[in-house]
């Protein structure tokens, strides 16, 4: 079984099969909500708003660290994350899907481990590649299969949140090899890599980074409804085909 952890914009599957809620308890707390069990094209998935049902977690608010320990806890095979992002670069257009290969974590204060605590012993997580290459390479298969365009490799920067960065914040970020940036893929990808679970993330372009393109002036996020929805039923698609395809 695989889980699907949704951010803005998928705080809900609706395409679930026989949808079955289970709330779970963490050592580390609850997790954003409860946790949907169901089929999606036939294969058995549990899915999980990252944000909360009714989007009340603000990406410094999400408990990172109890979302991946219920995931582990379920035996996981692996874990897609899709996560709306800005685009920096002028190929990762509004709309546009994409698969990260690389991340850059521009943020602070946010629990980033499990190996912490007087009873712990320190471990330090390989991250080199901090997305699973197997996760990766099936999605562009299953995205090939459904004939869903999707941009293959970008450097993910992660941000504080949950306001929108500056214009020169961009700038700094794009000097620094940034390609999208988002505020959710961490601490979410290095906790499932110190759980050793497989993860990818889905990344849902929705504006252009501040500063760039249309947001020379301002990002208008009220403006997007309809890219963003166009683009995540898109994403959804790849998923059914990732599920449906006989990999
Ligand atoms: N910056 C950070 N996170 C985001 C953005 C952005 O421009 N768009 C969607 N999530």
């Amino acid at each position: 079984m695989y889980a699907i952890v949704g951010g803005s914009g998928l705080a809900k599957l609706t395409v679930l099969q026989n949808p079955r809620r289970q709330v779970m308890r963490t050592p580390y707390g609850e997790p954003s909500g409860a946790l949907t069990f169901g089929e999606l094209a036939g294969a058995e998935v549990v899915f999980l708003a990252r944000h909360g049902y009714g989007h009340t977690l603000a990406p410094h608010e999400i408990n990172y660290r109890a979302n991946i320990w219920a995931l582990k806890e379920l035996k996981v095979e692996g874990v897609i994350a899709v996560a709306t992002v800005g685009g920096i670069g002028a190929h990762f257009a509004p709309g546009s899907l994409v698969l990260p290969h690389q991340i850059i974590d521009y943020t602070h204060s946010r629990k980033s481990t499990f190996f912490e605590g007087s009873e712990m012993p320190v471990i330090h997580v390989d991250f080199t590649q901090p997305y699973s290459q197997a996760l990766r390479s099936r999605l562009i298969k299953a995205a090939a299969a459904c004939q869903e365009p999707l941009l293959d490799g970008a450097v993910y920067a992660c941000t504080q949140g949950p306001r929108l960065e500056t214009a020169a914040e961009i700038e700094r970020i794009a000097r620094e090899g940034g390609e999208i940036v988002g505020m959710t893929g961490m601490p979410e990808a290095v906790l499932a890599r110190e759980c050793e679970l497989q993860y990818a993330a889905l990344a849902v372009v929705v504006n252009d980074a501040a500063g760039r393109g249309n947001s020379v002036q301002a990002i208008k996020l009220e403006e997007l409804g309809g890219v963003m929805q166009a683009a995540i039923m898109r994403a959804v698609r790849i998923l059914s085909s990732f599920f449906g395809e006989p990999q």
